[in-house]
């Protein structure tokens, strides 16, 4: 049992906790959003502000850009030799707002409903990271030192590739990010009051597809009959990527580098509590549906998807336009799992839809941003004593794995070899990416207290 109680910090944590709320208050009236180009003074600020978060604290820092893309955001401290070292990863950026109209109050005004803060990136994912950096503050406000080495990185990119930090962790190859583990806070726990650590996140193909016909918009009556339309092949292709009935995708070969889920995973995964019924009343919808023969958690944390994202073409105005269009586009997510390859799975969706589409038209397919699914040791004594520390707080932490993706966690994984602690504090209501995005004000103060008590709890492990 560890013997550093952390109480001198806890009790700073506790006096201090309304003007931490008022620091993250003002990092979330910055909107960071990386994906639309008309905000890149905002990101850049972002950075900027973030830094000055890290100096305050008490660690040195840099930006780290090689001219292409948003900045990282490095922080250090490394007063404890023979100690292990940590490395702190988060992201400063955030997703787009629309439809703006359906947010309650302006999203980069944040705004406080008893235990919520509601604000674009409240939990996803400033709220949650910053909560890393003001634990850090805090014991070096209380004690001038901290009981282990931290590093931070944080990224102004996740929402839109990550491409600045995929290029800086493989050049730098693990030297200046050495650490003995790698903590994220980009996720939810498993319910209130019940933490989780994930052990796998899914990965990413992500591709635009455009089916052209006609070299304009065409009268619909003059020339309906005698083309291919468009819009109606579209609809055709996209309704041929998965099996109605079965709910799996027809892609050939795309199962064939699917891991199966082995029988621990699926007997842990059914012994967790899962209310069907609250699941579906809290997303609206009257019943689930997913691949073939899996449950709700295991389609969601392990299986494969392929799913539209959008879809769009012809006339979308008010009132009826009498049209065949000359275009019409998609775009598709496939959510792939270990030991799927992003590369591998966007060539076999392009042959697919290549074979598949109707005559008369041409298709083309446009990639976006990839991230490769990854899984997790979750040995150790770091990951003991951050599982402890968590406890600490709320429970012992459940091992689950998640259908987000983080892309550089495989690369961390990869480049580092070391353990990687996906400790999430957000909840799955939290509503990321959607209007009204929240983070509970109480896991933003109990995710300060668990990263205390777990640099504590880690420099006795270690
Ligand atoms: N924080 C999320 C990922 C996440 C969501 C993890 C829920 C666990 C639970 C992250 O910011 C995110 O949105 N990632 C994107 C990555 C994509 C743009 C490659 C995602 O999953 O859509
Ligand atoms: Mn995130
Ligand atoms: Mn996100």
């Amino acid at each position: 049992m560890p013997t550093t109680s952390s109480r001198d910090v806890l009790d700073r944590v506790d006096r201090e906790q309304t003007n931490y709320l008022e620091e993250l208050k003002d990092y979330l009236r910055i909107p960071s959003v990386s994906t639309d180009p008309a905000y890149r003074d905002d990101v850049l600020r972002c950075a900027s502000f973030l830094e000055e978060k890290m100096r305050a604290a008490g660690l040195q820092t840099e930006q780290i850009s090689d001219g292409k893309g948003y900045p990282l955001v490095y922080g250090e401290w490394l007063g404890a030799p023979g100690k292990p070292t940590v490395l702190f990863y988060g992201h400063y950026d955030v997703q787009p707002v629309d439809p703006i109209e359906l947010w309650r109050n302006d999203p980069f005004e944040p705004t406080v409903e008893g235990d919520l803060l509601v604000a674009r990136g409240a939990t996803d994912d400033k709220g949650q990271s910053f909560a890393h950096l003001k634990a850090v503050a805090s014991i070096l406000a209380e004690r001038g030192s901290l009981p282990v080495n931290v590093k931070f990185i944080v990224e102004g990119e996740e929402e839109s590739g990550g491409e600045a930090i995929e290029r800086f962790v493989r050049k730098d190859a693990g030297k200046k990010l050495a650490a003995d583990c790698v903590v994220v806070s980009d996720s939810a726990m498993y319910g209130p009051g019940q933490p989780s650590l994930l052990y796998g996140l899914k990965g990413m193909a992500y591709v635009e597809l455009k089916v052209t016909g006609p070299n304009r918009d065409l009268h619909s009556g003059s020339f309906g009959g005698a083309v291919t339309n468009p819009l109606n092949a579209l609809g055709r292709i996209v309704d041929r990527l998965r099996d109605a009935d079965t709910g799996r995708i027809s892609i050939p070969g795309f199962y064939d580098d699917v891991r199966p889920l082995e029988d621990w995973e699926r007997k842990e995964f059914a012994s967790l509590p899962f209310d069907a019924e609250a699941y579906k009343a809290e997303i609206g919808v009257p019943e689930v549906f997913g691949e073939e023969g899996y449950t709700t958690l295991e389609r969601v944390w392990a299986r494969p998807t392929c799913d539209l994202n959008g879809i769009f073409g012809g006339y979308m105005g008010e009132g009826a336009k009498t049209i065949l269009p000359s275009w019409a586009g998609a775009k598709v997510s496939m959510r792939l799992v270990p030991d799927q390859d992003p590369d591998r799975i966007t060539e076999l969706f392009t042959a697919y839809v290549e074979e598949i589409k109707p005559p008369g038209v041409t298709v083309e397919v446009k990639t976006h941003h990839g991230a490769k699914p990854v899984l997790v040791e979750t040995d150790g004594p770091l990951v003991a004593a951050a599982c402890a520390a968590m406890a600490d707080v709320w429970k012992p932490p459940v091992r689950v794995r998640e259908g987000g993706s983080i892309p550089i966690v495989g690369t961390f994984s990869e480049v580092l070899e070391v353990p990687i602690l996906l400790l999430g504090f957000g909840l799955s209501d939290d509503r990321l990416h959607s209007p009204n995005e929240k983070f509970n004000i109480s896991n933003f103060y109990g995710g300060i207290r668990a990263m205390v008590r777990m640099l504590d709890r880690m420099a006795e492990a270690g």
